[in-house]
């Protein structure tokens, strides 16, 4: 096994590193239980309702989630009710934060904890790891948060936070250098309070030791040991590999409307977006003739058009500009893989993903106009 001071690129050796990790749980843990945000899922830290907002957390800001959150847990409150619920149910609570195969992954996983386990979590690490959508770092949140088992649970915020303290060069997106921490973590973490511990590293790293802008070193508990706060330029590091540039798509969305309700297509079972409802779009900026042929193939007969405001939505490694176009019609046959979807159905039936948020807004819009 390569030495963890080769692996993070220091002149400091291996024992170093252990011997300066070793001092971080103390005052880390202090600080952590002084200065805690109070979170919905920190009271009453349950294995379902941790493993929920872990989930949740792996997309989207704290305080972006609490909203989902609730409504996530009032909705589905325990693993017997998240391996029932119908797959349009989940998907329409899981509306706006992004990566669905996740919200699907839960599923599968609450189905795989009734089949295995009488519908409990298990409360051990490795059979945490086999379950659907259960990575290290999930794992080990679960495992620690809920059940006390001394394992890590590393995030990006843990990567920052370690490599600001070592003082490391090394790519933290490389798995040897993950692995590295990993196994640094494991061996130094304190294992009378994982969950304690593994919280307070990600909440330094989300609040002092912050990932964009100065980190306040000032208020930081480890800062009179840290590295990258000695030699004064903490923000050198992490360092990462440069990001790939995003493919560019082109779009042209149809947002399509009669009196009783807009027309929506279902994205394909697999992929991006896999299974939800989109508005039907076609590859490329048309040109008004182009959307007039387009029309005619799908036996849309337009009374008006509205041109949109463009839109564009990011995702990991796409991004999409979409051109939009409102098609207001007296009637609609829907074309083949089609839908009307009802205006009354709009909100409750039909999981349309935040990529499309600025044409569902148009259609509201629109749908005002033409009553
Ligand atoms: N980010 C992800 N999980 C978290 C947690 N349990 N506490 C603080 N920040 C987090």
């Amino acid at each position: 096994m390569q030495s963890l001071n080769e692996l993070f690129g220091l002149s400091i050796s291996e024992a170093e590193i252990f011997q300066l990790a070793e001092k971080v749980p103390e005052p880390l843990v202090g600080w952590y239980r002084e200065n805690a945000r109070v979170l919905p899922w920190r009271e009453n830290p349950t294995p379902y309702r941790v493993w929920i907002s872990e989930v949740m957390l792996q997309q989207t800001r704290v305080e972006a989630v609490k909203p989902y959150y609730h409504r996530f847990l009032a909705a589905l409150p325990d693993i017997p009710a998240l391996a029932a619920v119908p797959e349009e149910q989940l998907m329409k609570l899981w509306e706006g934060l992004g990566y669905y195969s996740r919200a699907r992954n839960l599923q599968k996983a609450a189905r795989q904890m009734m089949a295995e386990y009488g519908g409990q979590m298990p409360a051990d690490y490795n059979s945490l790891l086999k379950l659907s959508g259960f990575g290290e770092y999930t794992a080990g949140a679960v495992a620690s948060i809920a059940f006390g088992i001394p394992v890590p649970a590393v995030d990006g915020n843990v990567l920052r936070v370690f490599s600001r303290l070592l003082a490391s060069g090394s790519d933290i997106m490389a798995p040897a250098v993950r692995k590295g921490y990993r196994r640094l973590l494991l061996e130094t973490m304190p294992k009378d309070f994982p969950g304690d511990y593994n919280q307070a590293l990600m909440e330094l790293g989300a609040t002092i030791c912050a990932p964009n802008g100065p980190p306040d070193c000032g208020a930081c508990p480890l800062s009179s040991f840290c590295r990258g706060y000695a030699a004064g330029n903490p923000t050198a590091f992490p360092v990462k590999a440069p990001k790939k540039e995003r493919r560019l798509e082109e779009k042209t969305v149809f947002v399509i409307l009669s009196p009783e309700g807009v027309l929506l297509r279902r994205r394909p079972k697999q992929g991006l977006l896999a299974g939800l409802w989109e508005f039907p779009w076609i590859e490329g900026f048309l040109s008004q003739p182009e959307v007039s042929a387009c029309l005619e193939q799908w036996g849309i007969a337009a009374e008006k058009f509205r041109t949109l405001r463009p839109a564009k939505h990011i995702f990991s490694h796409i991004e999409w500009r979409m051109n939009g176009i409102a098609v207001l019609c007296e009637k609609i046959l829907p074309p083949e893989g089609m839908t009307l979807c009802r205006w009354e159905d709009l909100e409750t039936d039909y999981a349309v993903p935040s990529a499309f948020a600025a044409f569902k807004k148009a259609v509201l819009e629109c749908q005002e106009e033409w009553k």
